[in-house]
């Protein structure tokens, strides 16, 4: 018999609690009892977000999120930076370029992040003015968390804004929206909410709200403008997804009983015991430690072992879906999850079958020492 476990950077497993607000009857979205719903949603997510800004919510996937911050944010022919260090940061700068933003790439290593220093002396350097920097706070292609803070900070006293893709880092890696200064973050339903896809979500400061207004870039679905008036009577704009918002509040529920600090504190400690486990198994890491994600750890396939063959056969002969590598990294590393509705010991069993396969795969270790590093981390 085989059962089924996802320790995917997203889609992340589904709660019962979650499926079960799923399956409840439809009901309108036009009335008071979806307002009721949606005005809890968004005090939920305000809550997750650490800010009292309005976030509004689409029914998109998380891009759909981070095409509303580039064209409600910015107008043709307006400078931005964005910040390239693996697959996610490359989209912001493809979706500056389909509205006709200049974007200055600042191009960091893959594996490493980008730092306030290097945006401060980018902007030093520069004559135009850059409207809006663009960066990942969790690069999920390869496992690096960026210093959100640092960032912030730097642009504090600026009239640049600064737009966070926590698609991936949201309710997992701690972010203080409105402490920190974070003018725009993005996210999505599919990972650290537990939720399935299909819903996308951005938080406005008034700095932010300012550009919205401003800008000249052709925008409908996701105008922000239109989300923000209809936001005044507890609506939205265009039918939402009445049964994602349902169970949204589950998921928010559930954090919320938690504690957003414990959620973290879980997410970290999955992925240290991930990483003293790759370790004892004489493996790699792929993110320098220092810049290493609570979220995804991304591990390097060791030589003369088929990095694909590993996840397909964890997946198709086990049940235990990790991610593989994405773009160059195809092959090259593996990627275990340690967000959303997960704990310790989905953990543990993902490392007993990574364990398995690399023994068959003829990857000489001790057998069981990658799962006790796993436990010495949660036991302490
Ligand atoms: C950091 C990051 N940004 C953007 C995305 C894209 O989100 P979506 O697939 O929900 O559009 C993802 C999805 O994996 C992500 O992890």
């Amino acid at each position: 018999m085989k059962k089924n476990y996802l320790l995917t950077p997203g889609p992340t497993p589904l709660p019962p609690e979650v499926l079960e607000a799923l399956a409840k009857p439809m009901i309108h979205h036009r009335t008071p009892q979806f307002q009721a719903i949606l005005k809890e949603a968004v005090d939920g997510l305000k809550y997750v977000y650490q800010t009292k800004s309005d976030v509004y919510i689409f029914s998109s996937s998380g891009t759909g999120a981070m095409e509303a911050a580039v064209c409600n944010l910015l107008s043709p022919g307006d400078s931005a930076i964005t910040v390239e260090s693996g697959k996610f940061g490359e989209r912001w700068t493809e979706l500056c370029s389909a509205y006709g933003i200049k974007a200055e790439v600042i191009k960091v290593p893959w594996g490493k992040a980008v730092t306030a220093t290097d945006i401060k002396s980018h902007i030093a350097h520069r004559t135009s003015h850059i409207k809006a920097v663009f960066v990942t706070l969790c690069e999920t292609s390869t496992g690096v968390t960026t210093d959100i803070k640092s960032i912030a900070n730097a642009l504090k006293d600026t009239d640049t804004v600064l737009v966070v893709d926590a698609i991936s880092g949201l309710g997992v890696i701690d972010l203080k929206t409105d402490d920190w200064g974070v003018d725009v973050v993005v996210s999505g339903s599919q990972k650290g909410l537990m939720l399935p896809p299909g819903l996308g979500f951005i938080s406005v400061s008034q700095k932010a709200g300012k550009l919205v207004n401003e800008s000249k870039s052709p925008r409908y679905y996701f105008d922000l403008r239109a989300a923000k008036k209809a936001w005044e009577q507890t609506d939205t704009p265009f039918t939402t997804s009445v049964s994602l918002v349902v169970a949204l509040n589950a998921a928010l529920k559930m954090i919320k009983t938690e504690g957003l600090e414990n959620v973290f504190n879980r997410c970290k400690k999955m992925a240290e015991a991930v990483k003293a486990a790759a370790k004892a198994l004489g493996l790699k890491l792929y993110a320098e430690e220092s810049y290493a994600s609570n979220a995804i750890t991304a591990v390097c396939v060791p030589s003369g072992i088929d990095g694909e063959k590993l996840v397909k056969t964890m997946r198709d002969t086990y049940g235990i879906t990790i991610a593989g590598g994405q773009a160059e990294l195809k092959g090259k590393v593996f990627r275990v999850a340690s967000m959303g509705y997960l704990n310790e010991f989905d953990i543990i069993l993902a490392l007993s079958c990574l364990e398995k396969i690399l023994h068959q795969m003829g990857y000489a270790f001790q057998l069981g020492s990658g799962i006790k590093a796993a436990q010495e981390v949660f036991l302490k």
